[in-house]
């Protein structure tokens, strides 16, 4: 049973001056499929090492399965670790990759082969058993990667950037090929990406990570509906911010936010920040409604269309405000008129769909930096 703990573990580098981990809290469920996104060298892939048993951690424990790992070597994991370069032994044909683990293992030749054959069945390269790894496509790299990881009976299956080699048609047809197979394998997995589209496309849950610390987990949903701060609520999906200072309570559960350019709105207050502290509204693009020329709606802010960019299932304005210099990003639902470059225009929203956070300590700009 490949449940997976991380209980306070930490891990640095050049002695002690990068903390690549940072008191990681993880719980993985058995057979959930885990996703672990953050910005480039914010320690997804040392933690994933670490579950692996390939990099020590300084301090705290990890679990698989129940069973404290950190004293038991790689090879007693019993894990599959797919890495984003395809490391096949290049002089070996596909089914002895395949069948690498189970040959390492002295299995009997009945079962290594039966278990070769429908490893690559599995796959659908089965007729490309006798093909060394150069003569084969990136995508069909992968999969006889995933198969050699799987083929000695991992149930936890430890994929770093799996896709990132690959061109974009290929890369989201294979991350819902990976999804079924480990769904239908009954395995647990946790897949690590920088790119936020591919985690929420194909993850149970999902864990955010910044600076070798865990700002949050929650499935997809989650995550984007009610994100907990401003770098989650920009890393997943996309986010307008809005600065400004609360004015006063508005009813039971709203406040007025007075913004940058004296313009009020009213938004969901969050309970904690009172009266003149200083706020971010995090609203995503579409959530604003947008009309041409000057009109009431709710929480009217006014702008010229700078930029239109069609793009397929969607329509972006980028908007500069009047009263500010910041620009808007919408993207109204599709059905409506399609506004033109220079038109003036108006967009509100309703303080539901507002997220109001404290304004960073160090700034917007450094708190929504990815590195
Ligand atoms: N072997 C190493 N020696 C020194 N620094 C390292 C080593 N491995 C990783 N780091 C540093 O630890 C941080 C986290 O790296 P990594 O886990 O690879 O991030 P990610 O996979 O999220 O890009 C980075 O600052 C990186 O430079
Ligand atoms: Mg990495």
């Amino acid at each position: 049973m490949p449940n997976v703990k991380l209980v306070n573990v930490r891990k640095t580098f050049a002695k002690g001056r990068v903390v690549a981990v940072d008191q990681v809290n993880l719980h993985v469920h058995d057979k959930e499929y885990f996703a672990l996104v953050g910005p480039s060298g914010c320690g997804k892939t040392t933690t994933l090492r670490m579950i692996a048993g390939l990099v020590e951690p300084d301090e705290g424990q990890i679990f698989i399965g129940d069973r404290l790992v950190s004293e038991l070597p790689p090879e007693d994991r019993d894990i599959g670790y797919v890495f984003q370069q395809y490391a096949l032994f290049p002089n070996m044909d596909v089914w002895d990759n395949v069948t690498y683990g189970p040959t390492v293992k002295a299995w009997e030749d009945r079962k290594r082969e039966r278990i070769g054959r429908e490893m690559l069945q599995m796959v659908r390269l089965y007729e490309r058993a006798d093909a060394v790894p150069r003569e084969l496509s990136g995508g069909m790299m992968q999969r006889v990667a995933l198969s050699r990881a799987l083929a000695a009976g991992a149930e936890l299956l430890l994929l770093d950037e799996p896709l990132g080699a690959l061109d974009a048609k290929i890369r989201t047809e294979l991350r819902y090929e990976i999804r079924k197979l480990v769904k239908d394998l009954d395995l647990t997995a946790i897949h690590v990406t920088h790119d936020q589209s591919e985690a929420m496309a194909v993850s149970d849950r999902i864990a955010v990570m910044k600076k070798g610390r865990i700002l949050q987990v929650g499935t997809p949903h989650e995550l984007y509906m009610k994100p907990q701060g401003i770098f989650v609520a920009n890393f997943i999906g996309e986010s307008n911010f809005l600065e400004g200072r609360i004015v006063r309570k508005e009813g039971k559960a709203g406040v007025i936010v007075r913004l940058r350019g004296d313009f009020d709105v009213k938004s969901r207050s969050n309970g904690r920040l009172k009266a003149g502290a200083k706020v971010v509204l995090a609203i995503r693009p579409e959530a604003f409604e947008l009309v041409q020329g000057k009109e009431k709606l709710e929480n009217s802010l006014v702008g010229v269309i700078e930029k239109v960019r069609f793009e397929g299932t969607d329509i972006r304005y980028e908007i500069r405000l009047v009263n500010d210099e910041k620009v808007i990003v919408v993207r109204p639902s599709l059905g409506g008129e399609w506004l033109e470059e220079d038109n003036n225009v108006t967009i509100g929203f309703s303080p539901e769909k507002s997220h109001m956070f404290p304004y960073p300590e160090k700034g917007l700009r450094a708190e929504l930096e990815l590195e």
